[in-house]
């Protein structure tokens, strides 16, 4: 039944992040078909089983991801972790047995999810804002555009969301991705000569447009708290007149950096805390930056998104993430933002599951022993994981 002497089953199912997923896997038809179930309930969430059912086939679509062959017989999807042998397996077994399945059909063309899905492609806006514009008559992006701005302008991060809409959501492309990475971590280099900064996100996983830049930095713990470097970063930006919108989360946990030995989270906490500055970033149409930089954008500063946007600019808005983490996080910090988001998931529940550690961004936490484990490289994380090192290209559950 298994065309490929070398599955088995067994090894496959037991145990789920020392699986492999790359970008061109051999059963994208069956994956795009979960993966769209996975939206449709993420995006219509009503309750907590709305979510579960969103998370079941997000699992159920890495697993497919995750299959070293091409299937071509249902019966070589049964006994699959992830995959599950109900309404999942159903489903695979559709596509697999004639191209089609009559409820991804329905869910891909059903209006209200249709809507959400455009609301939910704003910049800031989640399944229940876009459940609030529906319940009030929205249908289309050209009806969020004509909100009474009430509506919007109390949130900045929606207001740009709106104004952005197209530039935000047109593809960024690794070129220009690399382009303004560089021009980003050169100014960074400047400021800290030794900071280190890599190109993390769906770039590192090997994708050729994603829809945002994240940027790493790692740098030995300051003086001036965790924004540091970072914020000195905003700041060069935003003095050049390059930067459309900026927001720090907020950090409401511990602020120092994880030293083995030390405990500075109590046990069990995995909340995901490292600085972050999310920006909306001014990237030249013509793809250089010596030009650009030297521009006066004084003109543009007093405007509001929706005048800044509609404005005769040399530039295309896109979203920039710049995260902080210190020399101990670091490599814990990649992982967590190298993704994908499933990948993540399947660590940390493996991590909690197996070994009763927490794995974050900021460290991993052995609890048994209530003690943080250090790590200098992502390999020895997944040594201390008792996991097989898997490139970032394989980590695309
Ligand atoms: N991430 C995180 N904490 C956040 C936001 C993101 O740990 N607050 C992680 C995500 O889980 C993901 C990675 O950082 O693994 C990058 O997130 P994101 O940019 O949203 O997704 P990408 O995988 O880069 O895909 P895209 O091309 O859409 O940007
Ligand atoms: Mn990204
Ligand atoms: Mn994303
Ligand atoms: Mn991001």
């Amino acid at each position: 039944l298994y065309p490929i002497p070398e599955f088995d089953l067994k090894t496959f199912n037991e145990c789920i992040p020392e699986r492999k997923a790359i970008f061109d896997h051999q059963n994208k038809e069956i994956a795009a078909a979960l993966d769209l179930l996975s939206e449709y309930w993420e995006t219509c969430q009503q309750t907590k089983t709305d979510e579960n059912r969103a998370l079941a086939f997000a699992r159920a679509a890495a697993a497919i991801k995750c299959l070293p062959f091409k299937a071509t017989n249902s019966q070589q999807l049964k006994g699959i972790k992830g995959l599950g042998n109900g309404h999942a397996l159903r489903v695979a077994t559709q596509i697999l047995e004639s191209g089609y399945c009559p409820e991804v059909e329905e869910k891909r063309n059903d209006k209200k999810f249709l809507s959400l899905q455009i609301f939910c492609k704003v910049y800031g806006v989640g399944p229940s804002i876009a459940e609030k514009w529906y319940a009030q008559g929205l249908r289309t992006v050209e009806d969020v555009k004509k909100l009474d701005q009430q509506d919007i302008a109390n949130n900045d991060m929606i207001a740009h969301g709106v104004a952005f809409y197209d530039d935000l959501n047109r593809p960024l492309l690794r070129a220009e991705a690399e382009n303004t990475y560089k021009y980003i971590t050169d100014l960074a280099k400047l400021i800290l000569p030794s900071v280190v900064t890599s190109m993390n996100g769906g770039f590192l996983r090997g994708k050729s447009s994603g829809h945002d830049l994240d940027v790493l930095f790692s740098y030995p713990e300051r003086e001036d708290g965790d924004y540091g470097l970072i914020a000195a970063v905003l700041d060069e930006l935003n003095k050049k007149g390059l930067v459309v919108w900026s927001r720090a989360t907020h950090t409401d946990g511990p602020r120092k950096v994880i030293e083995i030995n030390s405990s500075p989270l109590s046990s069990g906490s995995t909340k995901e805390h490292l600085p972050t500055m999310m920006i909306i970033f001014k990237y030249p149409l013509d793809d250089r930056f010596d030009e650009f930089e030297r521009r006066d954008f004084s003109g543009e500063r007093n405007l509001g998104p929706f005048q800044l946007a509609n404005s005769n600019r040399q530039w295309r808005a896109v979203r920039v993430d710049l995260v902080g983490s210190t020399n101990a996080q670091y490599p814990y910090a990649q992982i967590g933002w190298t993704g994908s988001k499933q990948y993540n998931r399947s660590l940390r529940q493996y991590a909690k599951d197996s070994l009763n550690y927490s794995l974050s961004s900021m460290g991993l936490h052995d609890n048994g022993q209530n003690r943080w484990i250090a790590a200098q490289t992502e390999q020895d994380v997944f040594h201390h994981l008792k996991l097989t090192y898997r490139e970032p290209w394989e980590r695309n559950f």
